[in-house]
């Protein structure tokens, strides 16, 4: 079939099958893509990315072009090389109304192979986080809330990954530009993590647009790592070599050029050019020329449509309207055809090549799908989307897609469509899918929907645009909450506005406001809102400055709460925190932090990414390490089964913190490093992570790393004045000091403890930051400053209680006034830490004893406090702390030799390392770390090297692990 001739394509047109498929010309499945016309280099292309494909590895490859220029011929390429590779492929083309379907591209791809996986195939599949994607899938149990779409989105990748760990996969998706937002999210997510995938994409599709997904779309064939190939317009060889496949003959130059001309080298109309000009028999000399323009082929397909009759005509526009190949019954309906005379107008489309001949039924391309919607006015579309959509509600699993024609046609006041609408968008956030649903919500919204439904859309609408980071999120909330006569509602509109809005102080003070007023109207209808409410007014006082008495008034209220909910829980949960900023003791804010978490249930209900967690500072300021841990590992726990990347963030968050105040520095940067490999690039927690990583960096001693990392926080002098960056600063300050920029440093610390100022004046918070710039004056020698300093942290100290804190504050004290009486404090500061498990500052407190006996002259005495303490700082791998206390040891008359330091795991390769040696295969520590397979491998192939092992199971043997905790 290769040289398809003129007579043979007439008999093909005037018969019932399709010619020019690339399908059927293609006789040597080695060379496919051969048969493409100037398209060596991009078939070279996916010739490279099929094999690596099949030979293990990974490949990706974006196509992109103008309608016709042959991206879905290059993709046919693509298929028919992976089936002759023995690479399994599986393919997803999205249609125009597929923005507005829930990982529709992803189903695509992945329903058929679940519905054909037999039981423990699909247990496979599904195993792990992969799971969690099953609500999003159609053929999954029905869904009865909102799905958390990271979590989502964490089990569409877990799936394919789980699908290429059996043989290697090409994933093909066409016409990309029309994909719906999570699916390109998700793609974005994959193509970020394929190395070590036994997984290709390869994506087609044509210039990203301007909308929502359009820019998803260009973010993702943006990135760096995806080879992007952009097929030419054909050359004047090129059109002649395609006028001679549909001609039969070559034509003659002269002809090729003004065909080239009339097309622009574009694939599609060339093709169509050739057909047209093959039915009424032109051979291509140059005296039929003037055949070329009458033939007009831009128009081509519209006028295609003008020469077909009426019943034809109307097949093709439910086809259009329909926009995925539909069942002939369905669209014999739409377009109002009894099923003879559907099927003549099938026949006469298919001998007009405008449909294919298979079943379903579609039109033959993207080009006369358009051509025939042009066809339509846009009253007429509209009117002919409601059709479809009445005609699919009748129809099983039809709902969905009928929902998405309710879309596409204009608003008609009806309240019925508004309803329907509201129903499908809260499937599609049951299926993670906010983005789609606030869409559906907005043309809700327009149409317009009864008066006893607005207040449902709305608040619907507000969460899926937060939920989806939307800016028009906070407007939707703010307008249910003016214009809605039910105070309930209004509640309901203020609990999302902390996610809808950011931080902005100004903003938070018209929240705070609302809240005052909206609170003791809900309190009689919903008590567990009217609590939450109460919680998120707590939340706002801690970020605004100057909300001291109110905030304390509010607590008052509340410490008898018994915590035998969970929205009372997550209110103690603030008020421990709120406490704290209002100078009450450690023991009060325990007592009431400790409340708040007897309750299990607290933390289900509240999740582990939400306020609630909260909690954590007054626990760690109570230094309840006891109670902290634990309720740390639940959040994390509850993290992984419910794929919350947010969730593990956080908790990894306060782990690294937790971990580095008790001497496990190395554990703090492993914890540090997992929130931050795990969180989004522009996240919120990023800065905290990063905090924390520098932190136990810096305490390590490892400043240049801790630089780098600090510098890839972009901190601008700007720095925005939330509350919460505060702790970034602190970090920066340290690293300063601890470089010798005392002048930074201190600059820095004023800075942070003048915002902290506008908040609490008797917090026992960034204690070590007072500390150090106690530390920091008395190096300038500004001791009246530094003493003032220190005798305000010792009062602090004091009013809250803990034995850390005092023995810290006391420290700092006695270094300062030196003498015999400084030697008395150190003392007492190191008693009252003797039984604390801040080791780390239970080490500085030996040290500088020992140091102070040291200088005193009392060298003997001196060397038991600085062996404890280097001791300590030894196991917390402190390494500056550590060389402190050798320094004083060999000037005290002892020689402590440097432990060498061997080639040591690092603190990610130590914790990948413990949970593989408990049993964990690679794809299950990923999952729990939130991590790429191919990560954990790599990490491991270092451990490996480095402990001298072979084989993760010598991992088990004794001996094999190196420990590095001191506990
Ligand atoms: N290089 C080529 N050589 C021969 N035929 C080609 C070539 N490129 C495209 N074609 C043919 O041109 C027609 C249009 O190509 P195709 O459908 O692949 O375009 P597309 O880029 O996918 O367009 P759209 O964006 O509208 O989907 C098809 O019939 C295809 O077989
Ligand atoms: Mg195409």
């Amino acid at each position: 079939l290769w040289g398809l001739s003129c007579s043979s394509a007439r008999e093909i047109a005037t018969g019932s099958t399709l010619n020019f498929h690339p399908e059927i010309r293609c006789r040597d499945d080695a060379a496919a893509g051969a048969w493409l016309v100037e398209r060596e280099p991009e078939v070279a292309r996916i010739t490279q990315c099929v094999e690596a494909v099949a030979a293990g590895a990974s490949g990706l490859l974006v196509i992109e072009g103008q309608a016709g220029i042959g991206k879905t011929a290059l993709l046919d390429a693509a298929r028919q090389q992976a089936a002759s590779a023995g690479v399994r492929s599986l393919t997803a083309r999205a249609g125009e109304l597929e923005r507005d379907e829930p990982y529709g591209i992803v189903r695509q791809w992945l329903e058929p192979e679940l519905k054909s996986a037999t039981g423990a195939r699909r247990e496979r599949l599904l195993e792990g986080a992969a799971g969690l994607a099953e609500p999003a899938l159609v053929s999954g149990p029905a869904p009865a809330e909102a799905a958390d779409s990271p979590a989502t989105l964490h089990g569409f990748y877990w799936l394919l990954a789980n699908l290429a760990a059996d043989d290697p996969v090409l994933l093909l998706i066409d016409d990309a530009h029309w994909a719906d937002a999570p699916s390109l999210r998700l793609l974005d997510h994959l193509s970020r993590r394929l190395e070590g995938m036994r997984l290709g994409l390869v994506l087609a599709c044509r210039p990203p647009g301007l909308d929502d997904e359009g820019e998803l779309l260009a973010r993702l064939i943006a990135e760096p790592s995806a080879p992007i190939v952009r097929p030419a317009l054909l050359t004047i060889d090129g059109v002649q070599a395609l006028l001679r496949d549909a001609l039969g003959d070559p034509p003659d130059a002269a002809f090729a050029q003004a065909a080239h001309a009339a097309t622009g080298g574009n694939p599609f109309y060339v093709r169509e050019l050739g057909r047209a000009l093959c039915e009424q028999g032109v051979r291509g000399t140059a005296a039929e020329v003037a055949r070329i323009d009458a033939v007009a082929p831009r128009s081509l397909a519209r006028s295609i449509l003008m020469r077909v009759s009426p019943p034809a005509r109307e097949l093709a526009r439910a086809l259009a309207v329909l926009d995925e190949p539909a069942e002939p019954a369905l669209a014999a309906e739409l377009a109002s055809l009894d099923r003879d005379a559907a099927s003549v107008a099938a026949a006469e489309l298919a001998r007009a090549g405008l449909i294919g001949t298979g079943r379903p039924m579609a039109l033959a391309h993207a080009i006369v799908r358009a051509a025939v919607l042009a066809s339509l006015s846009g009253a007429e579309r509209s009117t002919w989307h409601r059709r479809a959509a009445t005609l699919l509600a009748g129809r099983r699993s039809g709902a969905e897609r009928g929902a998405i024609h309710l879309l596409a046609a204009e608003p008609s006041a009806d309240p019925d469509v508004a309803t329907t609408l509201l129903e499908a968008a809260r499937l599609a956030l049951a299926r993670g899918a906010p983005e789609v649903g606030a869409r559906m919500l907005r043309r809700a919204l327009a149409e317009p929907p009864g008066a006893d439904a607005v207040d449902d859309v709305l608040l619907a609408l507000g969460r899926a645009e937060a939920q989806a980071d939307q800016p028009t999120a906070a407007e939707h909330l703010w307008e249910l909450y003016r214009s809605s006569q039910d105070p309930v509602r209004r509640g309901e509109a203020l609990r999302g506005l902390p996610q809808a809005m950011g931080p902005h102080p100004d903003r938070l003070r018209e929240a705070a406001a609302a809240l005052d007023r909206t609170i003791p109207e809900v309190g009689p209808l919903d008590s567990e809102l009217a609590l939450r409410l109460e919680a998120l007014r707590l939340g706002i006082s801690y970020m605004l400055p100057g909300e001291g008495p109110a905030r304390d008034r509010q607590v008052e209220r509340f410490l008898g709460l018994p915590g035998t909910t969970p929205a009372e829980c997550a209110l103690l949960a603030m008020c421990a925190r709120a406490m704290t900023d209002a100078g009450k003791s450690a023991g009060e804010v325990v007592a009431v932090a400790e409340r708040a978490i007897a309750n299990p249930r607290a933390l289900e209900a509240e999740g582990p990414g939400s306020l609630f967690l909260e909690v954590c500072a007054a626990l760690r300021q109570g230094e309840r390490f006891d109670l902290l841990d634990p309720f740390l590992d639940r959040a994390l726990a509850l993290a992984r089964q419910r794929g919350s990347t947010l969730g593990f963030v956080v908790a990894s968050v306060w782990r690294s913190l937790s971990a580095r105040l008790q001497g496990m520095l190395r554990e703090a940067e492993a914890e540090g490093r997992a929130a931050l490999d795990a969180v989004a690039p522009h996240g919120i927690y990023r800065l905290g992570a990063i905090t924390m990583v520098v932190e136990a960096l810096i305490e390590q001693g490892r400043m240049d790393e801790g630089r780098l990392m600090l510098d890839s926080a972009a901190i601008s002098e700007e720095l925005d004045a939330q509350r919460p960056s505060t702790q970034i600063l602190l970090a920066r300050a340290a690293l300063r000091h601890a470089s010798g920029d005392r002048e930074l440093a201190l600059a820095d610390l004023r800075h942070a403890f003048e915002r902290i100022g506008r908040y609490t004046s008797a917090s026992p918070i960034a204690m070590d930051a007072r500390l150090r710039l106690v530390e920091i004056l008395h190096e300038l020698g500004r001791d009246d400053d530094a003493l003032a300093e220190a005798e305000r942290a010792l009062t602090i100290a004091r009013n809250w209680g803990t034995g850390g804190k005092l023995g810290a504050a006391l420290r700092a004290h006695a270094n300062l006034i030196g003498g015999e009486e400084g030697i008395a404090q150190l003392r007492r500061a190191s008693d009252l830490l003797a039984s604390s498990p801040l080791r780390l500052e239970r080490a500085k407190a030996l040290i500088d004893l020992g140091a102070a006996l040291r200088r005193a002259g009392r060298r003997a005495d001196a060397r038991e406090p600085l062996r404890a303490g280097l001791d300590l700082a030894e196991r917390a791998a402190a390494a500056p702390l550590a060389d402190r206390a050798r320094e004083e040891l060999a000037a005290s008359g002892i020689r402590v030799p440097r432990q060498r330091v061997g080639d040591q795991l690092t603190p990610s390769e130590q914790r990948i390392v413990e949970m593989a040696a408990s049993g964990a295969t690679n794809p299950q520590i990923a999952q729990a770390l939130f991590v790429t397979t191919k990560t954990v491998e790599s990490h491991l192939a270092n451990a490996y090297r480095k402990l001298g092992i072979s084989s993760r199971r010598e991992l088990t043997q004794p001996g094999a692990q190196q420990r590095t905790s001191p506990v």
